[in-house]
């Protein structure tokens, strides 16, 4: 139990079937702790000025002094709020041309490499300005708070110029989620080559969108950047105080593992390419390996080898990857089911890997990621008779209410 301050608002959630969350106290979870989830039945969780006071079961309750607003839990599990860990929510337009080309076979490289893909969002994020960039993140924020992700981290990455790099940036905190920088996206149109580009943002974007994000990431990839490229670009993040994550192994190994590893970079996300070295090179490090499911379904590329990263001890993590060319897809429990059905995960795998895990990403799981006396009050109430329906109910009419801070930021 923690101490509420005297005269905090109270809300207690009450009567619901069952309340989920990732055993112990710990982070990050992996090997068989990344399965282990404590389940109460009949439960209720009592949050008092943001935070969560007490979560026990509704016969072990007794009454409560003060004023306390209640909310029926009948017929609803409560599981901690969802942590997206990797998105591109900050972009303006959309690609649905794109989609509709690679519906009848383009390939998402092969437009990249023709100034489509990732340059088309580019061109539409610098044309949106600030403020219409602020609108498209707003919805999208929408978009994902409806979906039960109550901490959402995004990266900049679509704008690539000074100004728009840093409006995303801005934007992005603005919004409440996780600014990372990702000036090493892809090379603009406008630098004569990957290597100019690169020591130009050095120098004129990263001392600046270091006081902004907290984190770095790059594109480790043919037609993007390679190691070497990378290595310069986030050993001067690193300089600056900044977080290191890399995009690597989605669809080429080109020693994007061994560089996060020799950096210890926070994680490593996609993976969807990596063999048999990758995954044992993962098992024995700390670098969180954050999959991506939905950008491996929405592509219809391979999945990434999770069940073999967790059983060689690797940290996993679970992101939507959500952005307009690769995975447009803003929900964690669709991501929580492809997991189950695509990845060989189990529920209670899934659930600690997009809550507890995600929220170790982000350096915030001492207070995301659980339901527990002293965390953040975010609760994602499920319309379930069972907490598994997270990824059991495929793409299903789940989540039925959210609560973020203590307060109810949304009910269906
Ligand atoms: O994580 N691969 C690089 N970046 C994004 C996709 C960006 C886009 O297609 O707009 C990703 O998949
Ligand atoms: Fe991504």
């Amino acid at each position: 139990m923690t101490d509420a301050p005297a005269g905090a608002r109270r809300l207690l959630i009450r009567d619901l079937e069952q309340l989920a969350t990732p055993a112990g106290g710990g982070a990050p979870l992996r090997g068989h702790e990344l399965g282990a989830v404590d389940v109460v039945e009949g439960a209720y969780v009592l949050c008092a000025g943001g935070r969560i006071e007490s979560v026990g079961r509704m016969r072990d309750l007794h009454g409560l002094d003060g004023d306390v607003e209640e909310l029926d839990g009948e017929g609803l599990c409560a599981i901690p709020g969802l942590v997206d860990c990797h998105t591109h929510a900050c972009f303006a337009g959309d690609r649905v041309e794109e989609f509709s080309l690679r519906s009848a076979g383009a390939g998402y490289e092969e437009l990249h490499a023709a100034g489509g893909g990732i340059l088309s969002t580019v061109r539409a994020t610098r044309a949106a300005g600030a403020e219409g960039l602020r609108a498209a993140l707003r919805r999208h924020r929408g978009w994902m708070l409806r979906a039960g992700t109550t901490t959402f981290e995004a990266k900049s990455g679509y704008g690539l110029d000074r100004e728009t790099e840093l409006a995303s940036l801005r934007a992005i905190s603005d919004a409440g989620g996780v600014p990372t920088y990702l000036g090493a996206h892809a090379v603009p149109p406008e630098a004569d080559s990957a290597d100019e580009y690169l020591e130009w943002l050095l120098s004129e974007v990263l001392p600046e969108a270091a006081e902004l994000a907290e984190a770095a990431d790059v594109f480790v990839e043919r037609g993007a950047f390679d190691v070497t490229q990378a290595r310069r670009y986030l050993g001067e993040a690193r300089r600056r105080g900044l977080a290191l994550r890399l995009h690597a192994d989605q669809f080429t190994e080109a020693g994007g593992i061994e560089l996060a590893i020799e950096l210890g970079a926070r994680s490593v996300d996609h993976l969807e390419a990596t063999g048999d070295g990758g995954v044992r090179a993962l098992g024995r490090s700390d670098v969180i390996a954050v999959l991506l499911p939905a950008s491996a379904l929405f592509l219809g590329r391979p999945m990434p080898p999770a069940r073999l990263l967790v059983d060689a001890g690797a940290v996993i993590a679970l992101a939507t990857d959500f952005n307009p060319g690769s995975a447009f897809c803003e929900s964690l429990p669709l991501v929580a089911s492809l997991a189950c059905t695509q990845l060989r995960l189990g529920p209670a795998e899934a659930l600690a890997a997009c809550t507890v895990n995600a929220a170790h990403v982000l350096d915030r799981a001492d207070r995301k990621g659980r339901l527990a006396a002293g965390y953040d009050a975010d609760v994602v109430l499920i319309d379930a008779p069972d907490w598994r329906y997270l990824s059991y109910h495929l793409g299903g009419e789940l989540v039925a209410a959210v609560i973020q801070g203590g307060d109810e930021v949304w009910r269906r």
